[in-house]
């Protein structure tokens, strides 16, 4: 078999021969001939349809890529600069992406967390401004304290002895401040360890009952205090409990007016032992409330001040496995609840 070109050079020819063979010798050769000018037609259309399919594919896949890249990279490009924006600074970004997919979830989410990074800097710029006045107010009556001593007559015992007593006052005023600030950012650092032990609750209520005493009777406001007998312990650090409830007393105390009513009462309820503080002063705006555990959050009240008892409280209570509630009606009062887990039945 031989394929060759025509003469002409047109097509090509295949040959096919055959020798004829009698009693072993060749007698002739049976010779067949044939162009391939249809075959190599076909070969040449079906060439032709896979070139086109195969333009097709890659027209379609092109396509499909054009499109998955606008529905799927377009958005994520537009995250990706969104919070670049918002790593440098510029916190009221927002994405626009209406869609109901995975990807209009990451938006929403992306935008959730850009107005909690927005709030958040906004309570963190607030409190520095409200704790450089809370550091300017004493510095100011100290210093003029102490230029008025300078200046004045240095005879007049009197004024001088008024003037370091005002100078000691509003340094001691500082110094609660500057630890209080310090201890916030060791609690919330996780830079605190507890030192437990097993306490009677009693004992730590009778203290901050004899503390705050005299506070009532200058603010001329009813403070009543009930705690159920036998009480189990507790498993606590005494001073950091006595913390938390001096916070929410001082709460209180600051946000009642006059013949009103405070009540600190501790009972059992189940496994915990509840310690309640319970006023009737001028309670929380109810879109405040479910941010006043915040850290730097505080009311509009001129009362209210740093922002940080609560929060250190919350951490306080979430370190013994505990927990505080808060509940409050603008004008009715408010009521907060620190749970702690009772310690019997574990006892030695
Ligand atoms: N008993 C309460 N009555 C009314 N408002 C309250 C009461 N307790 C808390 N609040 C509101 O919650 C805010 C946050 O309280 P928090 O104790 O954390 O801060 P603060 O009292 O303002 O400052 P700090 O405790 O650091 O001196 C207060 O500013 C106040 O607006
Ligand atoms: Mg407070």
């Amino acid at each position: 078999v031989y394929i060759t070109n025509d003469r002409n050079n047109m097509y090509k020819m295949m040959y096919v021969s055959y020798p004829l063979k009698s009693m072993g010798q060749i007698e002739g050769v049976l010779r067949f001939a044939v162009s391939l000018s249809d075959v190599d037609n076909t070969i040449k259309r079906v060439t032709n349809i896979f070139l086109l399919i195969g333009g097709l594919v890659i027209i379609i896949s092109g396509m499909i890529g054009i499109f998955l890249s606008n529905s799927i990279v377009k958005p994520i490009k537009k995250v990706t600069v969104a919070a670049k924006k918002i790593a440098s600074g510029r916190f009221n970004e927002k994405l626009d992406i209406q869609r109901n997919d995975e990807i209009g979830e990451l938006s929403s989410t992306f935008n959730f967390m850009a107005e909690q990074i927005l709030k958040n800097d906004r309570l963190k710029n607030e409190f520095i401004a409200s704790v450089s006045h809370e550091l300017r107010t004493p510095l100011t009556s100290i210093k003029g304290w102490a230029a008025t001593i300078k200046a004045g007559n240095l005879e007049d015992k009197a004024e001088i002895l008024d003037g370091l007593d005002i100078i000691e006052k509003e340094s001691d005023r500082l110094t609660l401040l500057v630890e209080d600030l310090l201890d916030f950012s060791k609690l919330i650092s996780g830079k605190v360890t507890l030192a437990k032990d097993y306490i009677d609750i009693t004992n730590n209520i009778r203290y901050i009952e004899k503390h705050f005493i005299p506070r009532a009777n200058r603010q001329k406001i009813h403070f009543n205090v009930k705690i159920e007998k036998n009480l189990p312990l507790l498993y606590a650090d005494s001073n950091r409990i006595n913390q938390v409830i001096i916070n929410v007393l001082d709460n209180s105390f600051k946000f009642t007016d006059e013949n009103g009513l405070v009540e600190l009462s501790s009972y059992r309820k189940g496994n915990n032992v509840v310690i309640k503080v319970e006023d009737n002063g001028i309670g929380i705006p109810k879109e405040d409330l479910p941010f006043v555990m915040d850290k730097f959050f505080k009311g509009k009240s001129n009362l209210s001040k740093t922002g940080l008892g609560l929060s250190i409280s919350k951490e306080i209570v979430n370190l013994h496995n505990g927990h505080i509630e808060i509940f409050s009606e603008l004008g009715k009062g408010t009521q907060v609840y620190i749970s702690l887990p009772a310690e019997d039945g574990e006892m030695i």
